[in-house]
């Protein structure tokens, strides 16, 4: 039996599971799919080649004994794959699993978040870019409007799904200009909004540093309207700073992936839905665990293949990046999920 001890070359152990079910979504977001690339003639990954719920399972099963205690369902959109209810029902059973939760763009929730409750999702995360018509259907180019987001927002909350976080990818001259409204809108609400620096994930989305408005602009220019004090993290290697509203309106949080990188306590780990596992967000090339799984590899044998990606690995791109290396193909952000 492989050691709960496990941990990588920077001394990091394994915590976290980030599981994409499908590398498909009914949105076009420029910074992630864009329609340019992943249009009609896209080869999305076929039935046969994305893994079962059983197999998910399975491994998810090997990740908890090896050390993880958070799931993340991720996709592309992990709504639109079908009887996401079920994956979530035997994932929830999982002894040693303190948390599951889910990120979606919200457009499904409506439909889906009793069920999502009911299988046993803790909390969940919905993206929102912004609450300004314009600025939103032009960044998830698909004629989604706002309404319909907030409207799977209040389904979650209705369902019970709390506390719930909204995610806001901030681009400049893109949505900057309308952070300040979203953070106004949520203020109160319970739910907490995080705006996260635009990323040079995958190789499609055109990214340039020039594109970034850092986690500190974003706390002055959201301080300047509503004062802001630094909050503790909630716990080791969070990702997103905290900070709370100083009259009690609740928190804001941001990710500063690009400015201030979190290698350093990086616990993550993540599953393309295809079964390959990645080991940083800016990988190029994963470990295929779905030829183990169907080649007949035993639950010993798969936590000694994860063991083994896990104790060589050194990733920090984000504290090496550098304009080359964000120019170098990579994964695509729909294929892994954030
Ligand atoms: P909590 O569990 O609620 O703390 O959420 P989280 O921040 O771990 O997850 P979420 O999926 O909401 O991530 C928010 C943003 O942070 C997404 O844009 C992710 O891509 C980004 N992010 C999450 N993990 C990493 C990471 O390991 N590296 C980098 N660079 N970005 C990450
Ligand atoms: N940079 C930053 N965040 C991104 N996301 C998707 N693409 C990017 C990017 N290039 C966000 C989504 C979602 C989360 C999983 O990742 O909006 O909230
Ligand atoms: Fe879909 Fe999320 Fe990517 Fe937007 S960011 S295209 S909603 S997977
Ligand atoms: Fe982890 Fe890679 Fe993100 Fe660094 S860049 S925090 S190693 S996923």
């Amino acid at each position: 039996m492989v050691s709960m001890s496990l941990l990588d070359t920077r001394d990091r152990p394994l915590r976290d599971l980030r599981i994409s079910v499908t590398d498909r979504c009914n949105f076009r977001c420029r910074y992630c799919m864009p329609r340019e690339v992943f249009g009609p003639d896209y080869a999305f990954l076929n039935r046969a080649e994305i893994l079962t719920y059983e197999e998910i399972v399975r491994l998810a099963r090997v990740f908890v004994e090896l050390g993880v205690e958070k799931i993340r369902l991720t996709g592309g959109e992990p709504l639109v794959r079908r009887g996401l209810d079920e994956l979530i029902g035997q994932l929830s059973g999982i002894e040693g699993l303190r948390d599951l939760t889910l990120t979606t763009n919200g457009s499904l929730l409506r439909a889906q978040a009793p069920r999502l409750k009911a299988a046993g999702l803790t909390r969940i995360t919905i993206s929102l870019d912004s609450m300004d018509e314009a600025v939103f259907q032009r960044m998830n180019d698909a004629g989604v409007s706002v309404a319909t987001v907030l409207d799977g927002i209040d389904a979650a909350a209705e369902a019970g799904l709390q506390p719930i976080k909204i995610n806001a990818v901030v681009q400049k001259g893109v949505n900057d200009h309308t952070i300040v409204d979203l953070a106004r809108h949520f203020r109160g609400s319970g739910h907490i909004v995080r705006f996260i620096e635009f990323m040079d994930v995958g190789s499609t989305n055109g990214w340039r540093m020039n594109d970034v408005v850092t986690a500190r602009e974003i706390v002055e220019r959201v301080g300047a309207e509503f004062p802001l004090e630094p909050a503790e993290a909630n716990y080791r290697g969070e990702v997103a700073q905290r900070w709370r509203y100083t009259d009690g309106g609740g928190e804001i949080g941001v990710i500063a992936s690009i400015s201030q990188p979190f290698c350093g306590d990086c616990t993550r780990a993540r599953l393309s839905a295809e079964g390959e596992l990645y080991t940083c967000l800016f990988a190029s090339k994963g470990q295929d665990f779905r030829a183990l799984l169907r080649g007949g590899a035993s639950d010993e044998e798969l936590r000694e293949a994860v063991a083994r990606v896990w104790r060589v690995r050194d990733d920090r791109y984000s504290e090496i990046r550098t304009e080359e290396t964000a120019g170098l193909r990579k994964v695509e952000m729909s294929h892994i999920g954030g």
